[in-house]
């Protein structure tokens, strides 16, 4: 065996923390897609995957999902809301998502605290320039555009989750880790 080998054999899974709509948000999201999709072809997310990641932290050992829940144990955001008020455009993905027109400082705020302490306990993520976006077509024939989207969607953000991502043949399945409620 290769040095090394008997670490990466460890059983691994693919996870990331995220704010997940509820379902009239997630309904509305959804609609914002399906009239996107008129435009831009593609394929729509399922209206029940659609979400928002604050931090990725890819493939890790099943084992430290635990050290996962504990840093998102420390961090305690307060509620905020966001304005979901612009479709975007990702040439080299061929991705279309929703997203902000300005930045929310609560929200800058809570990415970064999850961070560090995420840093903190020496977990890995990845999507350093982050960009908050809600992904809504993949496969899509876009190139960089910005369109508003008018009434903007209201997004009460009342808690955040950490989902385990799995790819099955019908497309990617998210199961939820854990819980925290905003304060
Ligand atoms: P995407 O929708 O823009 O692809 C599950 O795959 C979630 O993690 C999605 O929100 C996805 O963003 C995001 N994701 C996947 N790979 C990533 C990476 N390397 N860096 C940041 N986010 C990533």
């Amino acid at each position: 065996m290769l040095p090394g080998r008997s670490e990466s054999a460890s059983p691994r899974t693919r996870v990331f923390f995220a704010l997940w709509p509820d379902e009239a948000t997630a309904n509305r999201l959804h609609r914002v897609a399906v009239d996107a999709q008129t435009r831009f072809g593609g394929r729509v997310m399922r209206h029940d995957t659609l979400h928002l990641t604050v931090a990725f932290v890819g493939a890790i050992e099943r084992e430290r999902v635990a050290d996962l829940i504990a840093a998102g144990n420390r961090v305690a955001p307060p509620f905020f809301e966001l304005s979901i008020d612009l479709v975007g455009e990702w040439q080299r993905k061929n991705l279309v998502w929703a997203g902000l027109s300005q930045p929310v400082p609560a929200l800058s705020a809570f990415v970064a605290s999850l961070r560090q302490e995420l840093l903190g306990a020496e977990c890995v993520f990845e999507d350093h320039s982050f960009v908050p976006h809600v992904t809504l077509l993949r496969n899509a024939t876009c190139e960089r555009g910005r369109t508003p989207i008018s009434p903007p969607v209201r997004w009460r953000c009342h808690d955040f989750v950490l989902v385990e991502s799995q790819t099955r043949p019908e497309g990617a399945h998210y199961a939820e880790l854990a819980r925290w409620r905003m304060q």
